[in-house]
């Protein structure tokens, strides 16, 4: 493979696309229902405007992307919040949202490896389902990405806190550490965090990728160091009762920590950069996903021997104070605390990276400006698309409470998640002939479950979660409505 950008040979260059059907649907209908050929997206792939992005991520680096994307507040946070729900049982809960993350990681796999594109979700919508739902896809990518940085970057500014307590003895005065509505003027931290970020992602994706992959090392350091320091506090008498509220309670952890798993699929928006898309995105994506359940398992395990389970209410860094208890020393918890600021920091590098992926393959299909799509001759990074979306994630994060802003990240996620099963089902029907790199075992069938478990995930989120996403919906539809539906390069293309 070469370092040029060039499309990767899906083994279908003697396949031409079959003729459109004859009185097919034309005008609106026909427009909402426009499909982008998988031909077409791959001959597409990794060119902008101005010049092309870099092929230069093997599969290692693609596995830290999905890692560094995941691995972050759902075990330095969440963990401490589903625990008075589940008990010690939690490490059930872990398990049942790592299998709900599982069988939509499948369908990732399949789509990655059959479609090596960035715009990941939205363009195996755009495949298989046409350019209305594709849209509504990256809408909910929006919420999975740009909106998810901003809130986890506030995360960030409450380790930094600890951190500084901890070791200079300093905090940072509400006032420029909350926005409006939460005490404060403005959030710094968060602006801070995601403008260093903006600033690696400006040198370009391998140079990104490298600060990653030293972050990700930090972050499953500081966890296994956690788990090697709190293991001498396990006593056995903290594991009974093993489900003190029984299963609902598992399963009302298991919704909160499915947070906890957002981010695998950040690997299937570097399709554009990797070397060897076709072979390494799904071994990526699989591969990310056991190695954080593996992580969480062991760490939820150690956590609750160590510290009982009725101790987690309203504790916010559990982990910090259980290394304190167990030590008697303040060091380890500054120590884990360093480790969650690191850790927090590399999710905000990835998923901004993700975001401004997603948008470049969006804007170079026409439905959003194309700003977003020009790429900088020296670096192959899309500099314009990165400055607007830091910004955008920046100034969100510092002067707006997120709040129940945030649990739409969630409802956006599982609405992308549930379209890519459906979309495996689809192409398996459309274009059997496709090469597959990897395939969904006992297809339909996983995807099916895949697509119900998303959905019923989606149903126990609360009432005013609905709401927001349903005003967000409504504004992404104006936007393609009153914009990408004219601008869109297959409408264009026809003229
Ligand atoms: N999974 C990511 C985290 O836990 C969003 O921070």
């Amino acid at each position: 493979m070469s370092d040029t950008g060039a499309p990767p040979d899906l083994g279908t260059s003697s396949y031409s696309p079959p003729p459109p059907p004859r009185g097919g649907k034309t005008g609106t209908l026909g427009a909402l229902m426009r499909r982008k050929p998988v031909e077409r997206l791959v001959a597409d792939a990794g060119h902008g405007e101005g010049g092309s992005l870099r092929r230069s991520l093997g599969m290692w680096q693609l596995t830290m992307i999905s890692i560094g994307a995941t691995l972050g507040t759902g075990i330095f946070v969440v963990l401490g919040e589903a625990v008075p729900d589940a008990g010690p049982a939690v490490v059930i809960s872990f398990v049942i949202a790592g299998i709900t993350a599982l069988f939509s990681a499948l369908s990732y796999a399949e789509l990655a490896g059959t479609i090596p594109v960035s715009g990941s979700s939205y363009s195996y919508a755009y495949a298989t389902l046409g350019e209305l739902v594709a849209w509504v896809c990256g809408w909910c990518l929006i919420l999975e990405y740009g909106v998810s940085v901003a809130a986890v970057a506030v995360g960030w500014g409450q380790y930094l806190n600890e951190l500084l307590s901890g070791t200079v003895g300093l905090t940072i005065p509400d006032v420029i550490a909350a926005p409006p509505g939460d005490g404060g003027i403005f959030n710094l931290p968060a602006l801070l965090v995601v403008l260093l970020a903006m600033v690696f992602l400006l040198g370009g994706a391998k140079e990104s990728a490298r600060a990653n992959a030293i972050m990700v090392a930090v972050k499953i350091a500081a966890l296994l160091l956690f788990c090697g320091v709190a293991f001498q506090g396990i006593r056995a008498g903290n594991y009974a009762p093993f489900m003190p509220l029984g299963m609902a309670g598992v399963s009302a952890a298991g919704a909160t920590l499915f947070f906890s798993y957002i981010g695998f699929d950040a690997a299937s928006t570097a399709g554009e950069e990797a070397k060897n898309p076709q072979r390494d995105l799904p071994r990526a994506i699989m591969l990310s996903l056991v190695i954080v359940t593996a992580l969480y398992c062991l760490v939820a395990a150690v956590a609750v021997g160590a510290l009982p389970w009725k101790k987690f209410s309203g504790t916010e860094a559990a982990l910090a104070g259980i290394m304190k208890n167990v030590t008697g020393q303040n060091f380890w918890a500054v120590l884990l605390a360093l480790g969650a600021v690191v850790a927090i920091a590399s999710v905000v590098l990835t998923v901004l990276y993700g975001q401004t992926r997603i948008l470049f393959a969006m804007s170079r299909d026409g439905l959003v400006p194309k700003v977003f799509s020009k790429v900088h001759p020296k670096t192959g990074a899309p500099r314009a698309n990165t400055v607007i979306v830091s910004l955008f994630c920046g100034i969100l994060a510092a002067a707006v409470p997120l709040g129940q802003l945030a649990d739409a990240t969630s409802i956006g996620t599982l609405f992308a998640f549930a379209l890519v099963n459906v979309a495996v089902i689809v192409l398996r029907k459309t274009r059997p002939d496709m090469p597959r790199t990897f395939r969904t075992p006992l297809s339909p069938l996983f995807p099916a479950i895949g697509f119900v478990l998303c959905l019923w995930m989606m149903g126990s989120l609360d009432l005013i979660t609905w709401v927001v996403f349903g005003v967000w919906m409504v504004a992404g539809l104006v936007f393609y409505f009153a914009y990408g539906m004219r601008r869109s390069r297959l409408a264009t293309d026809q003229k």
